[in-house]
């Protein structure tokens, strides 16, 4: 049986308020229960407002055109009350700060039961008590209890970071966004939480978006990975596709930019992204090994590769071929 659709982004350009530039243009990404999909690009390539457009706070980003739909309902037209009732229990968020999420001097014991009263007025101290402890062994905490009684402000980076991901599952999202959740945090905390994003969709069948920038994170999890640049998703595909044959020059040059093991100097992409993307074109025209000077004022073409590998691309014909 094919998984359900549960996200389905389609001609979505959004802008900060007060902005004149749009950040994000025509992004079409589909999210399916149980998968998991990564997304990866430069650091200014749009991953954070992408996150923002799905997650709807008030305030963050506002969307010019197209639409975000979960479970079929346009998120644009939903009263505030459902939104927020969505946040938490539909779409769960784990940022790249935990501090962004976790309260320092609040018993996380206390911040699990908020969590959860927020979504069930009926939850007792108890049930959210049992409910967080739950939660904390299936993510292999080794003294739960300790976790519960303890105040952010006592426990590591990493910690608080693996807190705040049982505090997004404490409701049972059925989407898990994740912005970066591993970046502050040393290589073995790392590997930690990415086994356990890994074992949430085990057990719980979690659909994660997870944006990053560290490919062995993307090699381990991702079922589909999008490659953004300015503000575009211009490559997407099953991980083995963008991986091993990707097919826009932008996602071949994040690849040959991957450090390697053997101590080589990667090489890099050339040129340098710049502040404001442009309106019209290809953005990464002036960077492309490939462009010719049509790129720079032709409208993106969506080409498939093969099934649901596709890239954008505004030559007739994909370079990659
Ligand atoms: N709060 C904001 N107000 C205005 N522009 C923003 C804001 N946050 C990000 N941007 C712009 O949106 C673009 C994409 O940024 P972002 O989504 O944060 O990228 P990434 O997460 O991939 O590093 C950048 O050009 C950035 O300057
Ligand atoms: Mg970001």
């Amino acid at each position: 049986m094919e998984a359900e659709n549960l996200l389905e982004i389609s001609s979505l350009c959004v802008r900060y308020p007060g902005a004149e530039a749009t950040a994000l243009r025509d992004v079409e990404l589909v999210l399916k229960a149980g998968q998991i999909t990564c997304v990866i690009g430069e650091s200014g390539s749009g991953k954070s407002t992408l996150f923002h457009s799905i997650l709807q706070l008030p305030g963050r980003v506002e969307i010019t055109q197209g639409s975000v739909r979960f479970r079929g309902n346009d998120l644009k037209a939903m009263p505030k009350q459902r939104l927020r009732e969505l946040r938490g229990k539909g779409i769960g968020a784990v940022f790249q700060e935990p501090g962004a999420s976790l309260d320092p001097i609040r018993p996380i014991r206390r911040q699990f039961y908020e969590t959860l009263r927020a979504h069930d007025a009926a939850v007792t101290v108890r049930k959210a008590e049992e409910k967080a402890e739950e939660i904390l062994r299936a993510l292999e905490f080794s003294d739960p209890h300790r976790i519960l009684k303890s105040c952010p402000a006592q426990l590591s980076g990493g910690m608080n970071q693996r807190v705040a991901i049982a505090l997004a599952m404490a409701p049972e999202p059925d989407i898990l966004l994740c912005d970066e959740p591993t970046s502050a945090l040393d290589v073995t905390v790392q590997a930690q939480i990415v086994e356990e994003l890994m074992r949430l969709r085990e057990t719980f069948g979690t659909c994660i978006l997870l944006i990053t920038h560290n490919m062995g994170v993307v090699a381990k999890m991702a079922d589909h990975v999008a490659v953004m640049y300015g503000g575009r998703i211009v490559e997407y595909g099953p991980r083995k596709d963008v991986l091993h044959a990707p097919a826009h020059p932008y996602t071949r040059a994040l690849m040959e930019a991957i450090p390697t093991l053997d101590g080589r100097t990667p090489k890099g992409i050339p040129g340098r992204r710049p502040d404001v993307f442009p309106e019209k074109g290809c953005a990464f025209a002036p960077r492309c090994r490939m462009s010719c000077k049509e790129c720079e004022t032709r409208g993106m073409i969506r080409h498939t590769i093969s099934g649901d590998h596709w890239t954008l691309c505004p030559e007739e014909v994909n370079r990659g071929d």
